[in-house]
């Protein structure tokens, strides 16, 4: 019998389980390796000169211990500074994320569109590529916010975060001139997701939130559509980048995720 090799989903941090998520609905047997870049981590306030230096490198370092059928860079700020180094670095599929600027267009019926993500990813010209080709008609505000990124690891951690935080980190956006008629945002990192509810009610007004999770989860199936996944699913696993005994604190809030965490790389 042939062990299947694992799908391996790769982040600064905890952002890239919202990426797991759609994925194990599509592939509820696939195996699991989700690796989260604690010794570098965060990535978004990083120059692009460093995260060019150390993904490529860390990755194909990873597909090297864990075989992987494929990789999903499930980081905004990676995908956007390094993802062609990374193709060119790695002998697999890769999937990458990119700012979800095109559904976000397709949504907004005043024309502006809110990108929240890391200050380095609001920064790229990945990002007024996209706004170009795709939302060339509407006005496209940006905010990072590095902070966001940390109230999303502390929820995981089981923290309370205080809602105060998300009001303001929204206010950012929505106070920029034109920004009063911003209906639609969109997640740009991967991290944000999972505190789409808390974003959702800091909201002074509805506005749709969108990300660009189930496209990857179907780019993923899609690319091993002739794999055969196992009968049977199997406890995942988590490792961080860094030895810290700190990090047990995301033990529980893995295990929700269906992820086992284990020995540091
Ligand atoms: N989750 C990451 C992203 O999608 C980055 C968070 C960080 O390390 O700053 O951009």
């Amino acid at each position: 019998m042939t062990i299947s090799r694992p799908l391996l989903i790769f982040d600064s941090g905890i952002g890239g389980l919202s990426v797991l998520r759609p994925i194990t609905k599509l592939l509820p047997t696939a195996p699991i390796v989700y690796v989260a870049d604690s010794a570098f981590y965060p990535y978004g306030t990083k120059k692009p000169s460093e995260i060019e230096a150390r993904v490529p490198v860390l990755l194909a370092r990873l597909a090297e211990r864990f075989d992987p059928e494929l990789i999903v860079v499930a980081c905004n700020t990676a995908s956007t500074i390094a993802l062609d180094q990374v193709r060119i670095a790695l002998n697999l599929p890769v999937v990458g994320t990119v700012p979800a600027i095109k559904p976000a267009a397709a949504l907004s019926k005043k024309r502006v569109i809110g990108v929240l993500g890391t200050e380095a990813t609001v920064r790229q010209p990945y990002v007024d590529r996209l706004s170009k080709e795709y939302a060339a008609d509407c006005l496209v505000l940006r905010h990072g916010s590095a902070e966001l990124v940390g109230l999303a690891e502390a929820k995981l951690r089981g923290e309370d975060t205080d809602p105060a935080a998300y009001r303001e980190i929204l206010r950012c956006l929505l106070d920029q001139p034109g920004g009063e008629k911003m209906d639609v945002i969109v997640l740009a990192c991967t991290h944000f997701p999972l505190v789409r509810q808390e974003l959702e009610a800091a909201s002074p007004r509805p506005l749709a939130f969108v990300d660009g999770s189930d496209g990857i989860a179907r780019r993923t199936a899609w690319l091993t559509r002739d794999r055969r996944w196992p009968a049977e699913p199997s406890p995942g696993i988590a490792l961080f980048t860094s030895d810290d005994p700190a990090l047990e604190s995301y033990r529980k809030g893995l295990a929700g995720f269906g992820l086992t965490l284990t020995e540091p790389l």
